[in-house]
C-alpha cells in the first residue's frame, strides 16, 4: 500500500514538502523537469523577487505564473537551487539530463549555497547510471570524436536523435558505465574536448533530498 495513488502524486509531494527548504523572497535558481514543474506552481506562495531558471522551458513557466526571470549575469549569488533528478545516491551524488537541461542546471546550481533535490523514491538507487544512461551534452562537430573517446572509457553512447539543447548542441546518452567513482569519472568527461558538460552532479551535489516513499516525505543528507 502507498499514500500515494500515481508517481506524479509522489512528485507532488516532494514538491509541496520542499518549500520549507527555500527562502521566502530574495532569488531562487529553479531546475528543470516535470517534478519541478509541479513546484513552479506552488512558488507564488514563496513570494519570490525572481528567479534565475535552467531553461527555456522552465523561464516560460515562471513567467506565466508572473514570476520575474532574471538573467544569471545579474546576481551575485543563490541562496538556494531547487531541482529533480534521475538518479540519486546516498552521497547525494546525481544523474541529471534526462530533459536535455544539464549544463544550464550546473550552471545556476554552482552559484547556490544549497542544492535542494526533488524525487519520487523511484530515483534512489545503490549506483548511480546502473539502469539510467548518463547524458553528455557535446558540441555539435565533435560528437563522434567525444563518442570514440567514450567508448575508450568503457561506455556505451547513443546519439540522443532530434534533441537540440538550449544551447544549440546535442546529446550522447551513455551506457553500461560502471561508476564507482562519480567525482573522478565527471572531472575525466569533462575534459574530453567538445565535451560541455556531463550529467553526473558529484562535484556539485545536493545537500539534501526530498524523497517521496510510499510512506510519506523522508528528507535525507549525504551519508
Ligand atoms: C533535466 C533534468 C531533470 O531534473 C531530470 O530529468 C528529472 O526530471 P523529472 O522530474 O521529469 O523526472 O535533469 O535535464
Amino acid at each position: 500500500m502507498s499514500l500515494y495513488a500515481t508517481q506524479d502524486e509522489k512528485k507532488q509531494a516532494a514538491a509541496k514538502a520542499a518549500l520549507k527548504h527555500l527562502p521566502k523572497g530574495g532569488i531562487l535558481g529553479v531546475g528543470t523537469g516535470s517534478t519541478v514543474n509541479f513546484l513552479i506552481d506552488l512558488l507564488p506562495e514563496l513570494q519570490l523577487e525572481a528567479a534565475v531558471a535552467s531553461s527555456e522551458a522552465t523561464a516560460q513557466r515562471l513567467k506565466k505564473l508572473g514570476i520575474e526571470v532574471v538573467d544569471m549575469n545579474s546576481v551575485g549569488g543563490l541562496d538556494a537551487y531547487v531541482d529533480g533528478a534521475d538518479e540519486i545516491d546516498r552521497h547525494m551524488h546525481m544523474i541529471k539530463g534526462g530533459g536535455a537541461a544539464l549544463t544550464r542546471e550546473k550552471i545556476v546550481a554552482s552559484i547556490a549555497k544549497k542544492f535542494v533535490c526533488i524525487v519520487d523514491d523511484s530515483k534512489w538507487v545503490e549506483q548511480l547510471s546502473r539502469e539510467f544512461p548518463l547524458p553528455v551534452e557535446v558540441i555539435p562537430m565533435a560528437r563522434s570524436a567525444v563518442a570514440r573517446k567514450i567508448v575508450a572509457l568503457g561506455g556505451d553512447p547513443a546519439y540522443r536523435e532530434g534533441v537540440v539543447t538550449d544551447n544549440g548542441n546535442v546529446i550522447l546518452d551513455v551506457y553500461n558505465l560502471n561508476i564507482l567513482n562519480a567525482l573522478e569519472l565527471e572531472k575525466t568527461l569533462n575534459d574530453i574536448p567538445g565535451v560541455v558538460t556531463n550529467g553526473i552532479f558529484a562535484l556539485n551535489k545536493a545537500d539534501i533530498a526530498i524523497v517521496a516513499t510510499n510512506n510519506g516525505i523522508e528528507e535525507r543528507t549525504a551519508v
